[in-house]
């Protein structure tokens, strides 16, 4: 049993998409199993940079079969759009990706009723995507108004099913929104039906087909997308994405029981970065987290906001890597913390004049945490050369053992920059 999982301990961001391409070659398939495209995955190499959002970094590597698993929403138009642009770069994507028949369809309605809702709230908006992600899963959710992959290659039912589902929507978007131009349930039908037709090589039971490759002993890796901090159930809601985002997800999205990872890694950004809402206690709106972010380009992938930025917070990430139940961690993007005289690191929350180490279930109470911080030296030189753990500067290599101390895990992979060779795996 070699397989393995990457899961994002923070609020998404951490750079899982390095970690799975190094990881890809000592794997044979690769999973996504919640999301959409809502992620961002940059991959870099010979190079190149490669920005993916619903197809796994495996398709970066044609001798890998890359599955995106039924807990994935897709927007069929973005994927063939990523598909074309791999394409493009001489990438061939033929019969090693496989799309889950069972995953559910984004629709021009979702995007619109995500934007309606989300105007709506202004300053209390969540700050999503706006890929309709959100409102694709509580489809999925209230099952009536849902429709599969799979669900495409039956035409004369999806036709009426979406002519169902669209006169209702228009019902309820034209009433949230005056101004909204009904969708035409019959044009949505036909450009559906051609994507479907686009996709029908890659289409399958993606189920199945990880059990099969389970009992040969191919090696599996899990490609979490987003972090724990923005699971549904376990991160910080409402200001969270709608998918188990958590090593939680990987069963439910993939229908591959934990017991047949055998290694979970953890993935941290060295500092800590949100986008959109949401209480973020070591947020730096000063000229630190400007130059954290102007250093790490913290600008989003999907969306080019720029990211909010703040350091370390183990209490954060140490509640997400117990709800992950990960064995080790990968930190990520060191080099940017180079220049900083002093590092801090959030080692316990005061709410309410109490000090504590666990991370609080509600908004309310993580809004009024204030951090008490740990001070390091911060080393003041460039790191993005060093490849083994004994060349860091003392003051990286402690500041590094504070993560592990902290989170009580391991560290196994530091990343000093976002090409491959960057890496420092330290066992
Ligand atoms: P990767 O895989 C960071 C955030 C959005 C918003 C919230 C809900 O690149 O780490 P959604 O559109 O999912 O309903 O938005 O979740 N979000 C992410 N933040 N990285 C991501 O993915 C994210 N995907 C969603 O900014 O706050
Ligand atoms: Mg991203």
């Amino acid at each position: 049993m070699s397989s393995t999982a990457v899961i994002g301990l923070q609020w998404g961001d951490e750079a899982k998409g390095k970690i799975v391409d190094l990881l890809t070659d000592r794997h044979d398939v690769v999973v996504r199993y919640q999301g959409g495209n809502n992620a961002g995955h940059t991959v870099a190499f010979d190079g190149q940079t490669y920005k993916l959002s619903l197809l796994p970094v495996g398709t970066l590597r044609p001798s890998i079969t890359s599955v995106i698993a039924t807990g994935v929403v897709i927007n069929p138009a973005a994927l063939l759009g990523e598909i074309s642009q791999l394409r493009a770069r001489n990438i061939p994507v033929g019969k090693n990706l496989l799309i889950s028949d069972r995953a559910h369809v984004i629709f021009p309605y979702h995007i619109a009723e995500e934007a309606v809702l989300e105007d709506s709230r202004g300053v209390n908006a969540i700050g999503t995507t706006r890929r309709g992600i959100g409102t694709c899963y509580r489809d999925k959710a209230s099952r009536s108004h849902a429709i599969r992959i799979g669900d495409l290659y039956f035409p004369d039912q999806f036709r009426a099913r979406l002519d169902e589902i669209v006169t209702q929507k228009n019902t309820i978007l034209k009433a949230l929104s005056p101004a909204f131009q009904p969708l035409d349930a019959g044009q949505i039908a036909e450009e559906y039906l051609g994507y479907a037709e686009q996709l029908r090589e890659h289409v399958t039971d993606t189920t199945a087909f990880l059990h099969k490759v389970i009992a040969e002993k191919k090696r599996l890796l899990f490609e979490g997308a987003q972090g724990s901090l923005l699971d549904l159930d376990h991160g910080t809601f409402p200001y969270v994405t709608s998918s188990s985002s958590s090593g939680c997800g990987i069963h439910s999205g993939s229908g591959v029981p934990e017991r047949h990872i055998s290694k979970m890694i953890g993935v941290v950004k060295a500092y800590t970065t949100r986008v959109g809402g949401g209480p973020f206690p070591t947020e730096l709106n000063n000229e630190i987290g400007q130059h954290i972010r102007d250093v790490g380009r913290e600008y989003g992938t999907v969306t080019g906001r720029p990211r909010r930025c703040g350091w370390f917070d183990a209490v954060a990430a140490g509640y997400g890597a117990r709800i992950s139940g990960v064995d080790c961690l990968s930190v990520m993007l060191l080099d940017v913390l180079s220049q900083l005289d002093e590092i801090q690191i959030c080692t316990a929350y005061e709410i309410d004049g109490c000090v504590t180490k666990d991370f609080p279930s509600h908004v309310a109470a993580l809004a009024r945490a204030k951090p008490v911080f740990r001070k390091l030296p911060g080393w003041k030189r460039d790191i993005s050369g060093v490849r083994k753990l004994a060349d860091f500067p003392a003051a990286a290599r402690a500041y590094i053992d504070s993560l592990s101390e902290l989170i009580g895990k391991p560290v196994e992979i530091v990343s000093i920059g976002p090409d491959r060779d960057q890496t420092v795996f330290c066992s």
